[in-house]
């Protein structure tokens, strides 16, 4: 976890710095990231899977130029989505082969730039990209590697999961009515494309294995159909991202070890029941590795009481930086961090400064009765995404990210300023 603790003042210091220093150097809102955090679940994932997989975190979670630097030492892989997510990745230093390329509607351009850079493999999506790719891969002189995205009929979200016929939704190519069976057959005949395997990813802040379970069930089922049918068997299969973690105290993550273990046995399981050589099995975790190392310091503005109700607590952020409870009623946690109290907890809803009455950070939690404009408060478990889906509504300027370690604080992204915004504005 972050290495936060209080100090003699009450005050909260994360990676060994006070967090009203961080303030005061940098200004509030921030996101606050632990570096050492990040790299210990990083690697963490990594050893977990060990050298017979591969780990490519998700970068749509948050991405900068030193995420990607810390990925390449800690032996991670990349997960992009988009040209600027591919673009961010090779401006560091990212080796392409260690790249995923994603997406259900990657353009033409960002095809050519990922097949030029050599990225390790382009997922596809649909029928139209199995061409695309597969002609760009050729104008190139190039054979991609690939693999295709299915959708499996499972779709998991928190402690549930449901595995119906067929799904309902934009990305992969569905099992159901044998259209994957199809998407393959259709690769396998394209010169440009060198089929490695097949993609499934069921959904997002997963506790419960079960999903999985089906999901890599019915992948398997797929391979031995190939097999049956074109004497190929496929060499990997990436089972996704979309592992939970902590937002409360009510939720209950499952360690990497215990998901790689648990992945392992259900892969190998299946490929012995069904007689193929176990794949090489790849997964996608983003939030799982970034999500709990980052907390957003804010500045509380203004206290509202509203009799028998709840007292509004305005802080200088709100739904441009974290707009996660807004989209999909997000819980999260808040605490006073610049001081200690002894007043009684007091029912609070934390919310931002943006015109909009649903720009709610916290919906719902507890602070101090006395908590006052100028208290610094922190909500945790904001690394995922919050800055990658940040945006400038009302003209915010979208915060820093200051990464904290060993006691020293440095921006790793800086906060954008009203000359950034005037930038894009013509006439
Ligand atoms: N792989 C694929 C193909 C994905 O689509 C995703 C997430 C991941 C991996 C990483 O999933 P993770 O391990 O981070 O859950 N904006 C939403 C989450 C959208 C996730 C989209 N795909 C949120 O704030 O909860």
């Amino acid at each position: 976890a972050q290495t936060v603790s209080r100090d003699a003042d009450g005050v909260v210091t994360v990676g060994g710095i006070p967090v009203t220093r961080i303030a005061e150097e940098y200004g509030t809102p921030a996101y606050v990231l632990d570096e050492a955090d990040f790299r210990a679940r990083a690697r963490n994932w990594r050893t977990a899977f060990g050298a017979d997989a591969d780990v490519f975190y998700a970068g749509k979670a948050f991405l900068s130029r030193a995420v990607v630097r810390w990925l390449d030492e800690e032996g991670l892989n990349l997960d992009v989505c988009s040209g600027g997510e591919l673009a961010t990745a090779l401006s560091a230093g990212m080796p392409a082969d260690r790249i995923a390329f994603h997406g259900n509607n990657k353009s033409p351009e960002e095809i050519r730039r990922a097949v030029e850079a050599g990225v390790g493999r382009i997922v596809l999506d649909s029928f139209q990209e199995i061409v695309r790719v597969a002609h760009i891969a050729r104008d190139l002189g190039r054979r991609q590697r690939v693999q295709i995205r299915v959708t499996v009929g499972v779709e998991a979200h928190t402690h549930e999961f449901i595995a119906t016929a067929h799904e309902d939704q934009k990305f992969g190519i569905p099992l159901a009515g044998g259209q994957a069976a199809e998407a393959v057959r259709r690769a396998l005949q394209l010169d440009g494309l060198e089929l490695i395997g097949i993609h499934s990813h069921i959904g997002s802040q997963i506790f419960d294995m079960s999903g999985f379970e089906v999901a890599a069930h019915r992948v398997v089922g797929l391979l031995k159909d190939i097999r049956d049918e074109h004497g190929v068997e496929l060499p990997e299969i990436d089972l996704g991202g979309g592992l939970g973690i902590a937002y409360t105290s009510d939720d209950d993550p499952r360690e990497p070890h215990e998901i790689a273990k648990a992945l392992t046995e259900i892969v190998t399981r299946e490929c012995e029941a069904a007689k193929l050589r176990t794949p090489r099995i790849s997964v996608e975790p983003g939030r799982a590795i970034v999500g709990p190392t980052a907390f957003t310091l804010y500045e509380v503005g203004t206290t509202k009481p509203l009799d028998g109700l709840r007292t509004y607590v305005s802080v200088d952020g709100g739904m441009s930086d974290n707009i996660r409870t807004a989209l999909y009623d997000a819980e999260y946690s808040v605490a006073l961090v610049s001081r200690s109290s002894d007043a009684e907890p007091m029912l609070v809803r934390v919310v931002g400064k943006h015109c909009e009455s649903g720009d709610i950070v916290v919906k719902d939690a507890f602070l101090p009765a006395d908590v006052a404009p100028g208290d610094l408060i922190a909500v945790p478990a904001t690394g995922a995404y919050c800055r990658s889906m940040a945006s400038n509504y009302n003209h915010a300027l979208r915060p820093p990210v200051v990464a904290v370690r060993d006691g020293e604080a440095r921006v790793i992204v800086r906060r954008e300023t009203e000359e950034d915004l005037l930038r894009l504005d013509v006439g």
